[in-house]
């Protein structure tokens, strides 16, 4: 539907609220103090609007919650994995689906099979968990996203691309059986939630057939790509999302998926495919560790839920509030002066906390600092994705990560526009007073996946 008025307003209205809690400025220093200025060990009722992540974290629907009431919890043969396979064959077009309690359950199966020493998987930008994943099993997780995707300010429409000749040239010197797949991550979340063009899923396709290499996405946000997709890219503004949505899928041969971003639902994952040796092989894994075939560590209304979610996300009137709601937090920002990846992406703002606190060095967590001025402010709880994430100590020196950056991601279906006007707000009063933000020293840290449980003080 088109619509004629300036003001995007959220396309539903609110059933059942949850309370969210105001702290005093004194008190939230206390808080920050005691959680060592790490934002992961803050309490959720402590935390007045939380932008950790916008995993998990969407509001369900009315029908979504009414469709839980049938979930039929049979150990095997559940009527509730029939309707939620149902679902992902349609979208997909794939033969096999297996559900898993998470998208990093699907991606431990997929790369405990496929994975191990000497392979090696590329990607536009493995997130975190896969790159963790292919790690473990001693394969190589490569990254080949486009110049542009690297460059906060480079303008470019579909800045999750992958990179075509760098994917080329790693085929054409690969091993035969090296390359067990590829995968592209839609939309790219560690490069600031940007889009894969449908064009580059086309030339990723052939190039990967040209090679024998299967396809797979990362599909989490297959919905807001999808979306990114009829509106930017020529040729796809007159089809319907949902069925670009089912073109991305059929350029691929399998995916793993966290339905807890675009599933709509807190809980819930699958992995789908085509081949079905490897659909067998990873049923026999699911079964050690997820569960049946049939539930895959699932409640029966998990699954219904996903089912109902994944209809409901591909709403065009949902899609446009919801990159609407984050495009406007980004204009407002920019506005005040904030430095941002540009253009923002679907799910998150991402801002450039380095170039923001050019007086805090890398080496003293100019993140982390925005972080903590974000709660302490505001009581709002953002996550650093710089130097305490990717960063390293080496002989006790510091090596930092190449940004940092400081995501606000927008939990679905959660907050209000006032919520975010709100934010506009503490931005703003931040802004004003960046100056004053001082840098911190750790305190402790452990030597993997630090940004965790790392502990930190304020620099004097
Ligand atoms: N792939 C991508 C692109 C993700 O963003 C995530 C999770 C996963 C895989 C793993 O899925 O959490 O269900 O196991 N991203 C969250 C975030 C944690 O905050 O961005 P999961």
């Amino acid at each position: 539907m088109s619509w004629p008025f300036r003001t995007i307003i959220e396309p539903f209205k609110i059933k059942v609220v949850e309370p969210i809690r105001f702290t005093t400025r004194e008190e939230r220093q206390v808080i920050l103090r005691e959680a060592r200025y790490n934002m992961f060990n803050i309490r959720a009722q402590d935390v007045l609007i939380d932008l950790l992540t916008d995993s998990g974290t969407a509001a369900m629907s009315s029908e979504q919650w009414a469709v839980m009431m049938r979930g039929d919890n049979a150990y095997a043969g559940s009527t509730s994995f029939y309707r939620f396979e149902a679902v992902v064959k349609e979208l997909t077009g794939y033969q096999h689906i297996i559900p898993t309690h998470q998208g990093r359950a699907a991606e431990k199966i997929l790369f405990s099979l496929v994975g191990g020493q000497g392979k090696c998987i590329p990607s536009n930008t493995h997130f975190d968990t896969t790159r963790a994943n292919v790690e473990f099993t001693g394969a190589e997780a490569v990254d080949l996203v486009i110049p542009e995707g690297k460059q906060s300010q480079a303008a470019h429409p579909f800045k999750g691309n992958m990179d075509l000749h760098k994917l080329e040239r790693l085929l054409a010197a690969a091993k035969p059986g090296q390359v067990p797949l590829c995968m592209v991550t839609v939309t790219n979340n560690s490069g600031g939630g940007q889009p894969v063009s449908m064009h580059n899923l086309r030339e990723t396709r052939k190039l990967c057939q040209q090679y024998g290499v299967p396809l797979f996405l990362d599909a989490c946000r297959f919905a807001e790509n999808a979306f990114f997709i009829k509106r930017r890219e020529p040729g796809y503004q007159e089809k319907a999302t949902i069925d670009i949505a089912k073109e991305m899928f059929r350029l691929s041969d399998g995916c793993t998926m966290s339905a807890k971003k675009d599933g709509l639902v807190n809980i819930g994952g699958f992995l789908g495919m085509n081949d079905s040796g490897l659909a067998q092989q990873a049923r026999n894994l699911l079964i050690l560790t997820e569960g049946f075939p049939t539930y895959g560590g699932l409640a029966g209304r998990d699954l219904e839920a996903i089912a109902q979610g994944l209809h409901e996300v591909l709403d065009e009137d949902y899609l446009t509030y919801r990159l609407r709601s984050v495009e406007y937090l980004a204009e407002r920002l920019r506005q005040i002066g904030y430095p941002l990846i540009e253009p923002p992406g679907g799910h998150a703002v991402y801002i450039d906390a380095r170039m923001l606190l050019p007086h805090i060095p890398a080496t003293q967590f100019p993140g982390q600092s925005l972080c903590s001025a974000f709660f302490e402010y505001g009581g709002i709880r953002t996550v650093e994705v710089g130097n305490a994430m990717f960063g390293r100590t080496e002989n006790g020196k510091e090596i930092p990560a190449d940004m940092d950056l400081v995501r606000l991601a927008i939990p679905r279906r959660a907050y209000t526009q006032s919520h975010i006007d709100y934010v506009v707000e503490v931005a703003e009063e931040i802004y004003k007073n960046r100056h004053a933000l001082r840098g911190f020293r750790v305190v402790k840290q452990a030597p993997i996946l630090r940004h965790f449980t790392i502990e930190l003080e304020p620099c004097d």
